[in-house]
């Protein structure tokens, strides 16, 4: 891939607010009609990856995270979850050794869960808002992504996104939508929910609210 291919994906003013208001890719969750239980029986085994990003182990993300894994290996899917705070990978140098095809110099845990991500059905995001963008533990494994991007990008997959933050301001989640929606659209992978969890700040607090609900039954019609 020529590197100016991976800079056309810039996204134009007006279809920001598309994107922002779910027209293109947003599906609203959950999913408990008849017609839908009815279609999953024909559904087949998917292989998912869930990749989270808080360095917390029993923390909001993660509950939203093993709620979706329970809804999703109920309906017979197999999951691998890599937690990419508790895992070694380092940040992309941009050394282009991989040609975005290719092999990494960087030898770290990136290397267990790069296969999974190329032959995933469905990749599912897991984060904390830190600072009004993802956290910094889950972007560094995006970012190695570029390693694999031809063997990504432009196949049939499917993602969805599961965030968390203390705020209870709709706008503040904003960012990490589009970012999420716009790394959707680049890698052509089509939009299978979102879970936007608000005013959740300590740990645990979630358990308290209808995310969980929401996240199991978007991991079990998914
Ligand atoms: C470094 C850091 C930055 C944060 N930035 C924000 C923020 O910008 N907006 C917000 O509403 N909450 C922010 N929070 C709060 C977390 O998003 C919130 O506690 C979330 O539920 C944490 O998820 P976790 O339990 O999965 O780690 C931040 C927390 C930390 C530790």
């Amino acid at each position: 891939m020529q590197k100016r291919d991976f800079l056309k994906i810039l996204v134009p003013a007006t279809a920001v607010g598309a994107l922002l208001s779910n027209r293109v890719f947003g599906k609203i969750l959950i999913h408990n009609s008849k017609n839908q239980n009815t279609q999953k029986t024909n559904k087949k085994s998917m292989k998912i990856v869930v990749l989270t990003g808080s360095p917390r182990k029993n923390g909001n993300s993660a509950y939203l995270a093993e709620q979706f894994i329970k809804g999703a290996e109920e309906s017979g899917h197999n999951v691998f979850r890599f937690d990419a705070a508790f895992q070694k990978v380092e940040g992309c140098t941009a050394c282009n050794h991989c040609g975005m095809d290719g092999d990494c110099v960087l030898k770290d845990d990136f290397e267990t869960v790069r296969p999974h991500i190329v032959a995933a059905d469905i990749v599912v995001f897991v984060s904390p808002m830190y600072y009004f963008g993802l956290s910094a533990q889950i972007k560094t494994v995006i970012d190695r992504f570029y390693a694999i991007n031809e063997q990504i990008k432009g196949k049939r997959k499917k993602t969805a996104f599961l965030m968390t933050y203390a705020n209870a301001t709709k706008e503040d989640a904003q960012p990490m939508l589009l970012h999420y929606r716009t790394m959707a659209n680049y890698l052509g992978w089509e939009d299978a929910g979102t879970v936007i969890a608000s005013g959740v700040w300590t740990a645990g607090a979630i358990r308290n609210t209808n995310y969980g609900e929401k996240a199991y039954q978007l991991g079990k019609n998914i």
